[in-house]
């Protein structure tokens, strides 16, 4: 899968396909998450994420990992285009596949529109991968696309994700031939839904995780109940 070649017209395309809601999406709760000191942003494409990110916590180191140098290229201008400079920004041109993030480092991941780029084996794969760089009680922020629940809804977006799937399989090669929930994965690899909002009546959700603490092990939780 490669989208260099839709790198220069993805924002672009994304404009016309919807408007503002993907970023409204992206950013749905970064005003209330706790300020990282560390982020690790996969799959990042044109950077509107990234940008968002930088204005809101100017100081959190960030590392942006995408395996498409032409996406890269197009978050150091989204930067460029806010005034916002790249120190504390690293720019990683990589497969997550095998790139090794520090372990138990970050506390925010963010994987914006990504997974849904993933068959089932692949984020049995990744996920549990992603899981280990995140530090204790990491926030994990992702938007994606969805089956709407129910009615029309879930005609509608039936409807859209298979010509998204049809154009993004002839545009870039995607493997996915549709759509898997990432839940089960974020769970079984430790995380637990913190909040959730769906929006473009259910064809789009926007997810905070946070990683899960083992149970206090304090005096009270050792010591043995009185007989
Ligand atoms: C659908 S785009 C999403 C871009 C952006 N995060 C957004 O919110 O719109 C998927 C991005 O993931 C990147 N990507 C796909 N497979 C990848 C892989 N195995 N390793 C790293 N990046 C990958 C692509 O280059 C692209 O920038």
């Amino acid at each position: 899968m490669s989208f260099d070649s839709l790198a220069p017209v993805y924002a672009l395309l994304e404009r016309v396909a919807a408007g503002g809601g993907m970023q409204r999406c992206r950013t749905a709760f970064l005003e209330v998450i706790p300020p990282p000191r560390l982020v690790l942003m996969l799959g990042e494409g044109h950077g509107r994420f990234l940008r968002a990110c930088r204005e809101r916590f100017p100081s959190a180191e960030i590392t942006c990992v995408d395996a498409s140098a032409g996406m890269l290229r197009q978050a150091r201008q989204e930067l460029a285009r806010g005034r916002l400079d790249e120190s504390g920004i690293h720019f990683v041109k990589a497969d997550v596949f095998t790139w090794e993030p520090q372990s138990g480092a970050y506390d925010l991941i963010v994987t914006h529109f990504f997974l849904d780029c993933f068959r089932p084996d692949e984020l049995a794969l990744l996920v549990p991968r992603i899981a280990r760089a995140a530090a204790p009680g990491a926030s994990w922020l992702l938007a994606d696309f969805q089956m709407a629940a129910h009615g029309w809804r879930r005609l509608r977006s039936r409807c859209i994700l298979a010509l998204m799937h049809v154009f993004f399989r002839l545009a870039t090669g995607l493997s996915a031939r549709s759509l898997t929930p990432p839940e089960p994965f974020l769970e079984k690899a430790g995380f637990c839904e913190h909040r959730r909002v769906e929006m473009n009546w259910g064809l789009m959700k926007s997810l905070w995780w946070r990683r899960q603490e083992p149970a206090a092990a304090g005096p009270a939780a050792a010591a043995d109940p009185p007989r």
